[in-house]
């Protein structure tokens, strides 16, 4: 693609996603980068080919090279190869059969164990030993979660990340054998595209991109712009005769209607993180 069809290709998906225009300035390189970013999409669905050890590797080692707070490196990947691990995981989430048929399932995870056992070792007191100790595996584990997805995306590969997995931590933790103070922050289902998917939209960027001070003056209003939209769209990609497109609001108070993981808080503590 030229640059100018990417700098058009780029403002569609731009408008698609935002449903608003998004400048692009003049004499920027990188825009296909960019382009692939924008276009982003999750997959449920996938072609029939097989994903090797090997290539996992290679995302997994592009994937690790994500930044990471502190230098701690507080992120690990289990990468679900034995057949009767991978079973065992996947039936824990019966609901989400795209797990089932993905040719490679991984579990990211937060690792607060390897920084507690640089102290171990040196008989030296943990001194950190608080919520911030969770939290910075968390976001490790998050951005070595996405840079996969990136990096899978590159080579033209698709994901779908699963928390729902983590509506059994337990479980999960003790068919994979963690650890105190390691935990699943995501499954990732991996594989190849079987078709195309369209771009979902998000809020507008009034509600999520503030200058200078956090600034929730107009939020209702955005949402509510925002649920026409979404609605619009999604009416638009439903085949003929099936059930009115709800509103993006009305799906989300509906899907977190009654309480979820809300054992989550114990199976932290369980994996002895100190939270306070
Ligand atoms: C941390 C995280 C967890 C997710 N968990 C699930 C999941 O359990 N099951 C699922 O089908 N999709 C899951 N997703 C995918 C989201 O549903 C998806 O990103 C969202 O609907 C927006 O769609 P898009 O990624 O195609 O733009 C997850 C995404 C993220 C970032």
């Amino acid at each position: 693609m030229n640059n100018e069809h990417t700098t058009r290709a780029l403002k569609q998906a731009l408008a698609d996603r935002f449903g608003e225009e998004v400048s692009i300035p003049p004499g920027l390189e990188g825009l296909e980068q960019l382009l692939a970013i924008a276009n982003q999409s999750t997959h449920r669905a996938w072609a029939e080919r097989a994903v090797d050890a090997d290539l996992i590797r290679l995302l997994a080692a592009c994937a690790l090279s994500a930044p990471t707070k502190s230098y701690l490196q507080q992120a690990d990947i289990v990468d679900l190869r034995d057949s009767t691990v991978r079973s065992a995981v996947e039936s824990l989430v019966p609901s989400m059969p795209w797990m089932k048929t993905a040719p490679a399932l991984l579990v990211f995870c937060g690792n607060g164990r390897r920084f507690r056992r640089i102290f171990e070792r040196r008989d030296q007191a943990f001194t950190n030993e608080h919520l911030d100790g969770f939290f910075n595996p968390t976001v490790d584990a998050t951005l070595v979660l996405m840079n996969f997805i990136r990096a899978a995306s590159a080579i033209g590969m698709v994901c779908c990340p699963i928390s729902v997995l983590r509506d059994r931590a337990e479980a999960l933790a003790t068919i994979l054998e963690m650890p105190d103070h390691v935990f699943p922050v995501a499954g990732l289902c991996v594989g190849w595209p079987l078709q195309e998917r369209s771009i979902s939209p998000r809020l507008p960027l009034a509600a999520t991109l503030h200058q200078n001070r956090f600034d929730e003056d107009h939020t209702d209003a955005l949402i509510d712009r925002f649920d026409s939209r979404y609605k619009a769209v999604q009416s638009s990609r439903r085949p003929a005769g099936s059930p009115i497109a709800q509103t993006w609001s009305d799906e989300r108070a509906k899907q977190y209607a009654s309480s979820q993981r809300a054992d989550w808080g114990r199976f932290v503590r369980r994996q002895k993180f100190d939270l306070s």
